[in-house]
């Protein structure tokens, strides 16, 4: 059986940087989410290096909402990213991990007046969503102004997250593009950015090639006709990472030589910055989720109960997604018949996995979920009144640190009011 990439099997006991992770759950208790900062910076360096291998002038900014633990922040920030946010509080958490404002982008939807007003406000760039979102600003007059393009295409791995495309709600359609950028120069705009975000977990390297030569062209079209040139140029995110075991990783020199070489058509004189969002691709890998085995029900087919629920992984409830999972103890024995893998949450879409060929199990072996980097922790909820999980980060030189504390059962009152009604 093959591990990704951060784990590795000892003597049928799951490890990662030298570290035993069944013994680390023990200790610490589970749900348990660990992240290897070694994986953190190699996915970081395989889009950095691939993309300026062939064009310098470019920049990621990780996008928050994939995982906002601020530790895992910093450590993007102190490789030279810069953030992607979506909510004023993502912005907060961006600060609270040490990104200036300068280094900060925010690619709202459907934002109010007040929110877009105070970002502005904040120095922070903005890619609106829509004309009307740029007129709700245009009095203070922004220095940069970047649209979000909807390029009339887009891709991801379920119809939930496709984000391009007639059928979606973000962004600016081509036609009326030419029109936004005209309202932003007439309103006094210097500088331009353009951005576009088609979808997620795309595993395909010609689908890069296949939108940003659309999204290139818009551009290029606009910068003719409005007579503007673009400063930065904002692909977004949307390079996917195998979550099956037939799955093949995305080849990102390929990628980054499709989206350079389709760049040349903006790269002229000006030189804009190619920028990218990517969310999944950096976290997703670098951390798995370690839950317990609580009970096992079997009246025909059998039902592994555990600790790890809708609460803490949405993704299969949500979207179907499938996440590999292991018995992190029990790495070397056979997988035996289908079984589903349950939380203990009172809905029946309480399902991590259906019809999963798996191991014998016994209540507290330790599983392993992989691929919970991304859309995990920043996806949980309290429901049923469970605690979201501890976060351990394993440094690069093999330490392991908490850099999230478990909740306890105050933080689950902590902002309510008692109310007596005598
Ligand atoms: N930029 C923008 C404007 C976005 O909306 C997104 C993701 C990203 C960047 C990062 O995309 P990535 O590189 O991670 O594909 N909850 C879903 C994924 C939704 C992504 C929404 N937007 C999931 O669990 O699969």
């Amino acid at each position: 059986m093959k591990y990704y990439t951060a784990f590795e099997n000892i003597s049928g006991f799951l490890y990662s940087n030298g570290v035993n992770l069944v013994e680390l759950a023990r200790r610490e208790g589970t749900p348990l989410l660990v992240t290897s900062e070694k994986r953190l910076i190699e996915n970081y360096n395989s889009i950095y290096e691939n993309f300026t291998k062939n064009y310098n002038k470019f920049k990621i900014n990780y996008a928050v909402k994939a995982n906002s633990n601020p530790a895992i922040l910093s450590i993007f920030k102190d490789l030279g990213s810069g953030a992607d946010t979506a909510s004023p509080g993502e912005i907060f958490i961006a600060n609270y991990s040490g990104f200036s404002n300068d280094d900060i982008i925010f690619t709202p939807n459907f934002s109010s007046r007040e929110v877009l007003r105070e970002v502005l406000g904040m120095g922070i760039k903005i890619n609106f969503d829509d004309i009307g979102q740029f007129e709700y600003v245009k009095d203070i007059r922004p220095g940069t102004v970047s649209f979000r393009i909807n390029p009339g295409m887009g891709g991801g791995e379920f119809p939930g997250i496709v984000t391009g495309g007639h059928e979606t709600k973000f962004g600016i359609p081509e036609d009326y593009a030419i029109k936004a950028y005209r309202i932003a120069k007439e309103s006094g705009a210097r500088e331009f950015g353009i951005h576009m975000h088609g979808g997620s977990n795309n595993l395909k390297e010609e689908y890069f090639k296949e939108i940003t030569s659309k999204f290139f062209s818009i551009a290029k079209k606009i910068e003719d006709e409005v007579g503007i040139e673009f400063s930065f140029v904002d692909i977004g995110g949307g390079f996917g990472v195998p979550y099956r075991e037939n799955e093949r990783p995305l080849d990102m020199e390929r990628v980054a030589n499709y989206v350079v070489e389709n760049f040349k058509v903006l790269a002229g004189k000006n030189e804009p910055v190619l920028m990218v969002e990517p969310g999944r691709y950096l976290v997703a890998d670098s951390t798995v989720l370690l839950g317990k085995v609580t009970y096992i029900k079997n009246y025909g087919k059998r039902i592994v109960g555990t600790d790890v629920g809708m609460n803490i992984l949405i993704r299969p409830a949500l979207y179907g997604a499938y996440h590999r999972i292991a018995v992190a103890n029990r790495l070397d024995a056979e997988e035996k018949d289908a079984v589903n893998i349950v939380g203990q949450i009172c809905e029946n879409t309480d399902k991590i996995a259906e019809n999963r060929k798996f191991p014998e199990v016994e209540p507290d072996d330790i599983i392993a979920i992989f691929n919970a980097g991304a859309y995990v922790y920043s996806m949980s909820s309290n429901y049923n009144g469970f605690t979201r999980p501890e976060e351990i980060l394993i440094t690069r030189d093999g330490n392991t640190v908490v850099i999230r504390e478990r909740e306890n059962y105050g933080d689950l009152v902590a902002k309510a009011k008692k109310w007596k009604t005598k």
